[in-house]
């Protein structure tokens, strides 16, 4: 079901739309970044339940893990999304623990008094919070048998404060996206057990989006039915955009697809065309290949490749961007397939992906 082109993530920059700053390759020695490493000071991702490590973080996360048995047994598609759930929130604590450094050293300037306080208590919650959804997740693999995921070695291709707030609330309208998919895989192997528990971090997460959203000047809630993702986008956008290549100890089985970038910035809110790249495949032809939006809960839209070029290794192209049709605002996910479709949903574009996600994000 999943194709399984291998990306060599640093082939290209991916470029986020209209309201984030572009987004370098996750290439650690030509960004000059130190890549984020763990442990955290509190020994994260080492954290023992019971412990006072973990009650601190629970104090700061102002609520605890489930106090439940664990599951003892899950199907392999729901352990496999368990720990892109992991390897997700793993990220998320270094780019808050980041983030946090940033505010409290004075580099980021969040203003002042009031507001520096809101958005400081913010994320030092978010942090802890997101250090419970990733022990949680490793909980749940670790007692049913399952693999862990350890942590790779992350940069984060920002370096201001507006950014790194708009480019939380990509990552995160992702995740929210990939949580639709993860609740039916749940679902369709009967592992219901874990169905609330996951519910209860979509509205979780879609709180922070909410805050990041209204940080931006935009209005909290996007749109009326979140864009849906698939498990291969969400695991794809990570490794392309934060991990350092070759620094994951944990191999999972979920591909990572080279990037598909999106060249036009500032993508206004309306019917368009949007200019895209990606690294030519060998014996390319591009009869072969269409491109596909997802936004909301729509049918995905089939795109032709338009004003084909080459250069450099690779493929730049536009597309239209039929925006007033369907009113696309918040995420929007592109995706190179290697069929014209139609497709149904999400999963059965990842199903035929092979580059992506290219990442829009309007109003
Ligand atoms: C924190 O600042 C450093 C130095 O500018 C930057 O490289 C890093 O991406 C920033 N982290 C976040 C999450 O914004
Ligand atoms: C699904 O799980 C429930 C509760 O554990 C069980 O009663 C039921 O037989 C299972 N159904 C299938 C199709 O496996």
């Amino acid at each position: 079901m999943l194709n399984n082109i291998v990306s060599n993530v640093a082939v290209a920059a991916l470029v986020l739309g209209v309201s984030a700053s572009p987004v370098a390759s996750p290439d650690a020695s030509s960004s000059g970044q130190i890549p984020f490493k763990f442990p955290l000071s509190n020994g994260f991702p080492n954290i023992k339940v019971p412990s006072p490590e973990l009650t601190l973080i629970q104090k700061n996360a102002h609520g605890t893990l489930p106090n439940g048995a664990l599951p003892t047994k899950i199907s392999a598609a729901t352990a496999t999304t368990f720990q892109v759930i992991a390897a997700n929130e793993i990220f998320e604590v270094a780019y808050f623990s980041s983030l946090l450094k940033n505010i409290t050293s004075g580099h980021y300037d969040v203003g002042k008094g009031a507001t520096k306080s809101i958005v400081y208590n913010a994320l030092h919650a978010v942090r802890a919070q997101e250090e419970l959804h990733a022990l949680g997740a490793n909980a749940i693999l670790a007692n049913t048998g399952n693999t862990p995921y350890e942590p790779c070695e992350y940069i984060f291709p920002v370096s201001d404060f507006d950014s790194a707030i708009a480019l939380a609330a990509t990552f995160t309208d992702i995740v929210l996206g990939t949580l639709q998919g993860a609740e039916l895989t749940f679902a369709v192997n009967n592992d219901t057990a874990v169905i609330p528990l996951v519910g209860g971090v979509i509205g979780q997460e879609g709180e922070q989006t909410g805050f990041y959203r209204n940080l931006g000047g935009k209005i909290p809630s996007a749109l009326p039915f979140l864009t849906r993702s698939s498990g291969v986008f969400a695991f794809s956008a990570l490794n392309q955009m934060f991990v350092v290549p070759g620094s994951c100890p944990t191999k999972i089985d979920v591909p990572v697809l080279p990037p598909l970038t999106v060249m036009t910035k500032d993508i206004s809110p309306k019917t368009t065309s949007v200019d895209f790249a990606f690294a030519k495949p060998a014996g390319f032809d591009c009869k072969m290949y269409s491109l596909v939006y997802l936004n909301q809960q729509n049918t995905p839209v089939v795109m032709p490749l338009m004003n084909v070029k080459y250069g450099d290794g690779m493929v730049y192209f536009t597309a239209e961007f039929p925006y007033e049709a369907n009113l696309m605002n918040g995420l929007t996910l592109a995706a190179i397939t290697n069929s014209a479709g139609p497709f149904t949903d999400a999963d059965a574009v990842a199903a035929k992906a092979v580059f992506g996600p290219g990442i829009i994000e309007i109003n």
